[in-house]
């Protein structure tokens, strides 16, 4: 009885051998042979179609578990304005956008990629996160440009969140759209800092969102080597690198010195508790922490020391985490500032940050002056 239960065992498995080598055969021909389509003018059978739908729901499910919670301000216009300037950039060509075509490479991919009208109701804001962030296998569906930049993503939810809602005019006008505006001209070169002013504001003016900072106040030299570094990736930016990979030498030395030239904007940062304490660390730094006064480097006339009165509080937080975490550090300009940030709690961070959104640009030097 034991010896014939042993025997049908090695039966068992040596059918199941000849069955996978039968398989293999079938399937190294099949790979081989080119019979399969790949093709995007041939759509899968539809038991794949079906398949990849279920990997790719329970994939995200379970994928953007590890996503942080969503910010309480998502609704907020600083987020949607520069997610949607983002969108109708990095994303519209594929995905369409209220009163826009988008190109017609979409329609001839496969798969198409859909309309996203209403795909805040199909995913929550992490699984967007998520998906904006990672992007997706074999569809054409891209990853953020700066995957490190964990914090840039926000925005772009915050502008699926809102779509539902904005029409054509309304799209446009969030996406400051001047195409029509006169003085509008593709022969010109006026054509490139009109992108540059859907978020920084033309030369002068203040930037469109509270993320972006403003340029004017800047030497003409620290702008340049900004934009090749976002060029070169060595500063990782989603939102940067996307526009600065289409810009030749003469362009990048004709904006930076448009905007070196214009006036600073108005002062927009409000008194808060954390000014005073901001205001002692600027100037004297934190001696028990190690950490140099910032006005050492700051108020001087180097042109490669960034201009910082008069820039937002989240902008200057978000920078000085960035260098926190080593991720802009490219160049010896960028890891001086890791040292530092690195021996600084987030509480210095807003402090510091709270202190010179409250300065008037341009009062350390601005970028006309400055410029070498
Ligand atoms: C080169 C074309 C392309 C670009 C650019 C692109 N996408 Fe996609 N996207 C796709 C394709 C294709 C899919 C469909 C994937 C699928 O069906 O599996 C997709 C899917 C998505 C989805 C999920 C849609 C759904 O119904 O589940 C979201 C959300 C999305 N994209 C957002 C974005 C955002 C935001 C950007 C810009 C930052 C962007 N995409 C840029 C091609 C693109
Ligand atoms: C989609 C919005 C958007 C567009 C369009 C855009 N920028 Fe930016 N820009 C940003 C954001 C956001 C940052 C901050 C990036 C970071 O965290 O490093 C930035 C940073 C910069 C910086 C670094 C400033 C500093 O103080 O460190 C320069 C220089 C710059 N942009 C120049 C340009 C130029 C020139 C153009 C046009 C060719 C342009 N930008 C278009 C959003 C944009
Ligand atoms: C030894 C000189 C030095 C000191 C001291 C210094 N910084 Fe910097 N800081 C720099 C340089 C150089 C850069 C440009 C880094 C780059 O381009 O990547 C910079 C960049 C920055 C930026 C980015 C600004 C922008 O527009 O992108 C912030 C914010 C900043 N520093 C804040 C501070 C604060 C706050 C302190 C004090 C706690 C401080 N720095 C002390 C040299 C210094």
């Amino acid at each position: 009885m034991a010896e014939s239960n042993k025997l049908s065992l090695v039966e068992f498995w040596k059918a199941i051998a000849i069955a996978t080598a039968i398989v293999a055969v079938f399937a190294t021909i099949f790979v081989w042979s080119g019979f399969y389509n790949v093709s995007a003018q041939k759509p899968h059978f539809e038991v794949t179609t079906w398949l990849l739908a279920q990997i790719r729901r329970q994939s995200i499910q379970y994928q953007s578990n590890s996503v942080p919670p969503a910010p309480d301000n998502l609704d907020d216009a600083e987020l949607v304005t520069l997610g949607a300037v983002q969108y109708q950039l990095g994303c519209a060509a594929c995905h369409k956008a209220p009163g826009w075509t988008g190109s017609r490479v979409g329609d001839a991919m496969l798969p198409a990629p859909p309309p996203l009208t209403w795909v805040s109701e199909k995913w929550s804001p992490r699984e967007l996160f998520w998906i904006v962030r990672n992007g997706q296998k074999y569809t054409g569906m891209p990853a953020w440009i700066a995957y490190e930049r964990e914090d840039e993503v926000w925005p772009l939810v915050a502008f699926l969140e809102r779509l539902p809602s904005l029409g054509p005019d309304e799209y446009r006008r969030l996406t400051s759209d001047r195409s029509s505006t006169p003085g509008f001209s593709l022969s010109t070169g006026r054509a490139v800092i009109e992108v540059c002013a859907r978020c920084h504001g033309l030369p002068g003016e203040p930037p469109r969102s509270n993320l972006v900072p403003f340029l004017s106040a800047q030497s003409a030299s620290y702008l340049r080597r900004s934009l090749e570094e976002y060029q070169s990736g060595t500063r990782p930016s989603g939102y940067m690198e996307l526009v600065a990979s289409g810009l030749d030498d003469t362009t990048m030395d004709a904006l930076t010195e448009v905007y070196a030239a214009a006036p600073p904007p108005a002062p927009a940062g409000e008194a808060s508790e954390d000014v005073s304490r901001g205001a002692k660390i600027f100037s004297a730094g934190l001696p028990g922490q190690n950490v140099p006064s910032c006005a050492a480097c700051h108020t001087a006339a180097n042109p490669q020391f960034p201009q910082l009165a008069g820039q937002t509080t989240v902008f200057l937080s978000t920078q000085l985490q960035v260098f926190r975490k080593g991720i802009r550090n490219g160049s010896g300009y960028g890891r001086i500032m890791t040292t530092i940030a690195e021996r600084m709690t987030d509480a210095d961070i807003d402090a510091v940050s709270a202190y010179l959104s409250t300065l008037p640009p341009g009062m350390f030097g601005t970028g006309s002056e400055s410029a070498p």
